[in-house]
């Protein structure tokens, strides 16, 4: 599944390709809506999103690092987890996640289902078990027959959890941003410094890694390619998946569809501004300083790629029944 582009490579075929791709043919594509193929399931995902019985404390959901009223980030450095733990690293944001050549900063999960098992058993983060999630669940009358209606079997498993969080999950798109009407034609949709912050996003290099209609999310690619990133972090990026050496520090690139809203910036959450990740990124990936003023239109350019927010009407859960665990907040 991996796929790693070399920043160089690309930008050669770029050029040489430039005459042939007219205007038409940018290297962004528009993000087109969701296609919803089972109502039912979508909205039984949501309210899974949104239910912190699936945490030991019952206090933390989904929503609570990937904040639906915040571009689906929590806007810290990194997650606050289950007894006020200090998580490891910066939360993505779960917009466009289905996008992603695979999930986590390390691409460990290939895909959203996968995903989704991982933070309710994380002891750093919703500190359940899958058995107890789905005691739970099986306690509650109203989600009994949910289930038994979307996947049309009584028993209650945690693969139906995660593939109901995932169909949710893939509906979380975001299209309709400024940049995406002017990549369809719309030409007055972009300023004259916003322009030119997406030529200079072109002529400079970032789009040989934020490429694609998430503007990333496809490669894994090296932090620091001209110059090595300090961080008291530990994350050892991909080679923790391929036990390779040679993908130390390499991170799947992050998407910069509504970057104007997940804040702070990087696996660590160090950069606290659009501006510091901006200067950061020239100098450390392409040895570029950049001036105030195309910074500016960087950032500029940036900020049109925030799209239509998901509109969600807050799911109301089903009450706890007498037979359910109750939450366990303090240890
Ligand atoms: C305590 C905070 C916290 C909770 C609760 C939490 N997450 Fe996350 N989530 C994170 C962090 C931090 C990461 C990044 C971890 C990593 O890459 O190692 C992440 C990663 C993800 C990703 C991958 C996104 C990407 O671009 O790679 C998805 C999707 C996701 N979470 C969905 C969920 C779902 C669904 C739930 C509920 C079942 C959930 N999260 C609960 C903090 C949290
Ligand atoms: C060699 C590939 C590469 C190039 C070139 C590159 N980036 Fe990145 N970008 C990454 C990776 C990898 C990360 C994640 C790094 C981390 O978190 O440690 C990232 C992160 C970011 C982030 C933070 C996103 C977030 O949600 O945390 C922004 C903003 C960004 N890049 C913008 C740019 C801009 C602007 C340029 C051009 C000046 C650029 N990038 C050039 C690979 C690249």
């Amino acid at each position: 599944m991996r796929r790693t582009l070399s920043p160089f490579l690309f930008i050669t075929s770029l050029a040489f390709g430039g005459v042939l791709h007219a205007a038409d043919k940018e290297p962004i594509q528009p993000i087109t809506a969701a296609k919803v193929a089972n109502p039912a399931m979508v909205e039984l995902g949501k309210k899974l999103f949104f239910d912190p019985r699936l945490s030991r404390s019952g206090f933390i959901s989904c929503n609570s690092c990937h904040n639906l009223s915040m571009g689906g980030t929590d806007n810290i450095k990194t997650s606050i987890g289950h007894n006020w733990q200090r998580g490891p690293i910066n939360s993505p944001t779960v917009l466009n996640s289905s996008m992603n050549v695979a999930q986590f900063w390390d691409g460990r999960a290939k895909d959203l289902q996968e995903q989704a098992g991982g933070p309710i058993a994380n002891p750093g983060e919703m500190a359940f078990t899958h058995e107890l999630a789905i005691d739970v669940l099986a306690s509650i009358p109203a989600y009994r027959s949910e289930f038994r209606q979307v996947f049309g079997q009584d028993k209650l498993t945690i693969e139906q959890v995660t593939r109901a969080i995932a169909a949710f999950e893939e509906v979380l798109v975001t299209p309709g941003s400024r940049f995406d009407q002017w990549l369809m034609g719309k030409k007055s949709a972009l300023s004259k410094d916003e322009l030119a912050g997406y030529q200079l996003f072109k002529s400079s290099g970032c789009i040989a890694c934020h490429n694609g209609p998430a503007v990333g999310g496809n490669t894994f690619q090296k932090m620091g390619v001209v110059e090595p990133y300090k961080t008291a972090m530990t994350a050892q990026g991909r080679s923790a998946v391929t036990g390779k050496d040679a993908d130390r520090f390499n991170f799947k690139v992050p998407t910069l569809r509504n970057v104007e809203l997940t804040y702070p910036y990087f696996h660590d959450g160090e950069a606290a501004t659009l501006t510091q990740a901006v200067d950061v990124m020239g100098r450390l990936q392409l040895g570029r300083t950049f001036t105030p003023d195309e910074n500016a239109k960087l950032v500029a350019f940036l900020k049109t790629l925030t799209g239509k927010q998901p509109q969600l009407v807050l799911p109301i859960l089903p009450p706890s029944s007498d037979t359910t665990p109750r939450p366990v907040p303090f240890d």
